[in-house]
């Protein structure tokens, strides 16, 4: 019999000590308990022990949600290949692992031979590779459609167990946004080619790096008096914290009976954009004028500011704009999972102080 190895999170602040708590919990400073299950004693190993357990390869590794999934899975002591096509700046993933516990691999999706090299010995596979802007030759059926696909397809033939592969929730073939289009032809791919893969819808995630609350912080402080409201301020969102994503991912990684379910990942409430404007506004302590503007100055806008490099908007994400992006209702989501999902109210206040004119040593009037 196979002795079965386990990591825990250890005894810090907010850290759950019952079994499977690291598969909850994102302790922000974990110390990390190595145990033996048939052993009635915790072990400690050297910080030099590298765990002998699960490869999981991670696309996409190094973004915004990736990292967080880095984190989640190797406080659970998973090896984790980080498959990237820039490695060198994702050095800063290697602390959250023990030394040889985080490796990192150039890999391009677009790529059979890079992918195919990734793959080799993983159990495991999470694929969170996407653009949200197209430029040369990253574009959104070569990445969405063809590189998920190359991904789902060579997994397979691999021999690899589990696919978790990361859409969105709003795709779909009738989108208005080519982005939702090709996320949704992306999960069918996927799902030809990898029987049993589970597919994850996120709402728009929200953390201390993301390019949504940043985003409107940034282009708030830039506008002196007036902000665009477009659409009127009416689409509707159902912002996700990105630490729920990554717990609900190792949650995922470890229960075979999501195998082949789509899930939906979206927060406690709704909001619409002129909620989230409010919300920047009033944690950046600053007042703008919201002045309502039609969607179709959006996607104009788009039009020209799209070749912009570092463009605040696209014509795809004018497009975006039109559509809600709320959970259908119909699909599994974080509470099924066992996830109480936290709202932006709770996190937002705790990043978008670095957009206040004295930073942190203003304070928001009572
Ligand atoms: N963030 C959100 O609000 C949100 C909402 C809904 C769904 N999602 C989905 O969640 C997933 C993760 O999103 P994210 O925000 O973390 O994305 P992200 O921050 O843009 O990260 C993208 C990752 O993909 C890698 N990558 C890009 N092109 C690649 C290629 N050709 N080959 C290999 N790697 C490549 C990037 O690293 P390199 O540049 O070094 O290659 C990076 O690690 C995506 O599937 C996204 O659609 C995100």
């Amino acid at each position: 019999m196979t002795r079965g190895i386990r990591w825990v999170a250890g005894s810090g602040p907010g850290h759950d000590e019952r079994e499977g708590a690291a598969t909850r919990g994102l302790p922000s400073c974990p110390s990390i308990r190595y145990e033996d299950r048939e052993s009635p004693r915790a072990l400690r190993l050297p910080m030099t022990a590298i765990p002998q357990s699960r490869l999981v390869t991670i696309f996409g590794g190094s973004g915004f949600v990736g990292r967080h999934i880095v984190r989640a899975l190797a406080n659970e002591g998973w090896r984790i290949r980080i498959a990237v096509r820039r490695p060198h700046v994702a050095h800063f993933l290697r602390p959250m692992g023990r030394v040889g516990q985080i490796q990192l691999l150039k890999t391009n999706v677009r790529n059979d031979d890079d992918v195919a090299a990734a793959l080799d010995g993983a159990d495991a596979v999470i694929n969170l590779v996407a653009l949200i802007k197209q430029s040369g030759a990253q574009r959104f059926d070569a990445i969405h459609v063809e590189g998920s696909e190359r991904v789902a397809r060579l997994a397979a033939a691999a021999g690899v167990k589990r696919l978790i592969h990361f859409s969105a929730l709003g795709a779909s073939t009738e989108a208005p946004a080519r982005y939702f289009r090709t996320k949704a032809t992306g999960e069918n791919r996927v799902q030809d080619a990898f029987g049993g893969a589970t597919i994850v819808r996120p709402a728009l995630v929200f953390g201390a790096e993301d390019d949504f609350f940043n985003r409107f912080a940034g282009l708030i402080r830039m506008m002196p008096l007036f902000f665009p409201l477009f659409g009127g301020g009416k689409t509707r969102f159902q912002p996700v914290f990105v630490g729920d994503v990554a717990r609900a991912a190792a949650t995922l990684l470890g229960d075979e009976t999501s195998a082949g379910k789509i899930y939906e990942l979206a927060g406690p409430e709704e909001m619409t954009l002129k909620q989230v404007l409010e919300l920047t506004l009033r944690e950046t302590n600053r007042k703008r004028v919201l002045i309502p503007v039609p969607l179709v100055i959006a996607r104009i806008k788009g039009a020209f500011l799209q070749f912009v490099p570092g463009a605040p908007l696209t014509y795809d994400q004018a497009k975006m704009l039109e559509t809600d992006t709320l959970p259908s209702g119909r699909a599994p989501g974080l509470r099924d999972l066992g996830i109480t999902p936290t709202g932006p109210e709770a996190i937002v206040p705790s990043y978008l102080w670095r957009f206040r004119k004295r930073g942190q040593f203003e304070a928001l009037p009572q």
